[in-house]
């Protein structure tokens, strides 16, 4: 989601619009706007793109619209994108108006409490709850900055909040922790938004706030407090970018921002979901539960592209850990057989944008056969997830770049907590409590390993960019990673590669094999995965005279012999394994792209949605 606000002498309209077109990729789904008109609060606020909230204003313009104000434009994660659900959200007496960017993972508990005091809600969001929670506290006679820091405390999640209130037009209200706010600085007005983009129309003078701070924002002065009300210091920062590549947070391209939000997009993958106290994983609030898996003896995951990837991870991840049978297809395949499924099957729909023709059609020829049906999907309120008896959201925010990383890892994660999850279910196992500290640990460091592995990523593209056809193998967990690798490389380089069972290059594609052609080889020392036969796979390569790019997890000291480039990956347990291993190789078809000067977000040919057959 995006945020933009605003206190000055500007008129008010023109400044938040300007602010959320610039903040559109971060979410498209709704958009609002709120100001004063005539001392009260006015809210506008549409489903769909901010061209919609601009012609709704067209159509009825405010005339008298002041600051203080405030815009949103969201990407749904709580409630499908609706008017209602749209931000900015407000109290019971319409006083005080909210937007947010984040999770609140303890909202329902707060809205329950809330609801019992009488208070009414007018949206499915978990954002909601912080205005009413404001509202309550209020409600009992403390001022609104005491109320404001009460309300944050009670939080549990990720937010990024800016609030104001009609009784104190002077100033707003902002918190932060784990969403990003940056204040922009101007002469007599000031701004605030979720990143630098929207406010460079308007100043380059910027200051970030940190986590368990807040803001007060007035027109001449901007203070900064902890949580617990003591003052802060900040110094400003000078932007130094250009519009353009600030919508990109200064990446050269969309593909390379999202494969670098990774950890944090896993991180929200799994917000709301872990109970540490317990060691356990959670889907009961989102409607999997024992009496929905209830006589289930075996899964059919169907989906596209990369999507049917991280399917082929959860196969393994499912017969290994669960002892069930898992059918992996691709959707444009299944919904032309005859596939065998009846309700005994958990049919498991995976899709980004969840609106992907074959997946949807599958989904609805699996329902027919009487399948129980659950969705993995990333785009809220989608077909796919609406058509779903069951829908498990990846939290990896918009995608824009074609080719799809982002949404890829938090896939993955997805069916590892929900494998850790059916243990608990169906066989009464929890994790063991390494395992979830390990999972906790994850996105930290797997942002470590992105810097690193980056500039090792950067040299060797240089060397092999003019390759023109490439082979990728894996076994195991790591066989779909080796196939996602090779797409991934295809997809935006336009370099023929082949991802292929490691164990089944015998079978043909050894014939592939020299000098010029570069072997990717994907190997772990983690039990169950058949390092030392990847390492003869390897061997036959070699004696071919193949070049060798092996990615294999710290201290492989085998392959690192054999080997003409080598990566190291982190030692990890079995289920954390891909999301390491795939990063390399997503940075690897991006380099090479970009050597090649390839149009790396939007590669021939290619969309990023497919919704014909
Ligand atoms: C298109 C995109 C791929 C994506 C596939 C499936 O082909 O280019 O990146 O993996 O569709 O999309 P979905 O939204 O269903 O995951």
């Amino acid at each position: 989601c995006g945020i933009i606000g605003y206190i000055g002498n500007r008129p008010i309209i023109p400044v938040l619009l300007e602010g959320l077109r610039r903040l559109e990729y971060r979410g498209y789904d709704s958009a609002g706007i709120v100001f004063l008109e005539d001392e009260e609060i006015k809210i506008v606020k549409t489903k769909g793109k901010i061209l919609n909230l601009e012609e709704k204003l067209f159509n009825d313009f405010p005339k008298k619209a002041k600051a203080p104000g405030l815009g949103h434009t969201r990407w749904a994660t709580h409630g499908e994108p609706s008017d209602e659900n749209a931000h900015p959200h407000f109290d019971c007496h319409k006083s005080l108006a909210l937007v947010h960017n984040g999770i609140i993972e303890n909202y329902y508990e707060l809205k329950t409490k809330l609801i019992a005091k009488g208070h009414k809600f007018y949206s499915a969001t978990d954002t909601e709850v912080i205005v009413h929670l404001i509202e309550d506290f209020l409600n009992q006679g403390i001022p609104l900055k005491e109320a404001f820091f009460k309300a944050l405390k009670e939080l549990k999640g990720a937010y990024a909040v800016a609030l104001i209130h009609k009784e104190n037009p002077d100033f707003i209200l902002i918190g932060r922790n784990q969403s990003p706010v940056v204040i922009g600085l101007g002469k007599q007005e000031n701004f605030v938004a979720s990143d630098i983009p929207a406010l460079l129309p308007f100043t380059k003078e910027v200051l970030f706030l940190n986590d368990g701070e807040v803001a007060i924002l007035r027109k001449d002065q901007v203070e900064i407090y902890d949580l617990s009300g003591n003052p802060v210091a900040r110094a400003p920062y000078h932007v130094t970018w250009d519009i353009a590549s600030a919508e990109k947070g200064g990446f050269d391209h969309f593909m390379l921002k999202e494969i670098y939000e990774q950890p944090e997009a896993i991180k929200n993958t799994m917000l709301g979901r872990i109970d540490l106290d317990k060691n356990q994983i959670d889907f009961s609030q989102e409607g999997l539960d024992q009496k929905f898996l209830e006589g289930i003896q075996r899964f059919y995951i169907v989906a596209c592209g990369t999507s049917y990837h991280a399917g082929l991870v959860a196969k393994y991840l499912i017969e290994r850990e669960l002892g069930l049978p898992v059918e992996v297809d691709i959707a444009s395949e299944f919904r032309y057989r005859n596939p065998i499924l009846d309700e005994k099957t958990l049919f498991i729909g995976i899709s980004q944008s969840g609106e992907t023709a074959d997946t949807l059609a599958s989904l609805r020829l699996a329902k027919e056969k009487g399948a129980k049906t659950l969705s993995i999907c990333n785009v809220v309120g989608s077909t796919i997830a609406r058509e779903t008896e069951v829908v498990l959201y990846t939290k990896a925010g918009p995608e824009i770049s074609v080719a799809s990383t982002k949404a890829f890892s938090t896939q993955v994660l997805t069916f590892v907590l929900f494998t850790f999850y059916l243990k608990q279910l169906l066989f009464g196992e929890n994790e063991k409590k390494q395992k979830i500290e390990a999972l906790i640990k994850l996105p930290s460091q797997l942002k470590i390993f992105i810097e690193k592995v980056h500039s090792k990523v950067k040299t060797l593209a240089q060397k092999w960019y003019q390759a023109q056809n490439a082979l990728y193998l894996g076994r195991n967990i790591l066989y779909p990673i080796a196939l996602e690798g090779a797409l991934k490389l295809k997809e935006i380089s336009y370099i023929h590669a082949e991802g292929y069972a490691a164990g089944e290059m015998k079978h043909g594609p050894i014939a592939l094999i020299e000098e010029k052609v570069p072997t990717v080889i994907l190997a772990a020392k983690e039990t169950g995965i058949v390092y030392e036969k990847t390492l003869s796979n390897a061997e036959e390569v070699r004696s071919r005279r193949g070049p060798i790019i092996s990615l294999v997890t710290e201290g492989a000291k085998e392959f690192q012999k054999i080997s003409d480039e080598y990566i190291e990956v982190p030692l990890t347990f079995y289920e954390f394994l891909p999301i390491f291993y795939v990063v390399p190789l997503q940075l690897l078809a991006y380099e090479i792209a970009t050597l090649r000067g390839c149009d790396v977000d939007k590669p021939r040919n290619l969309a990023k949605s497919v919704t014909v057959e």
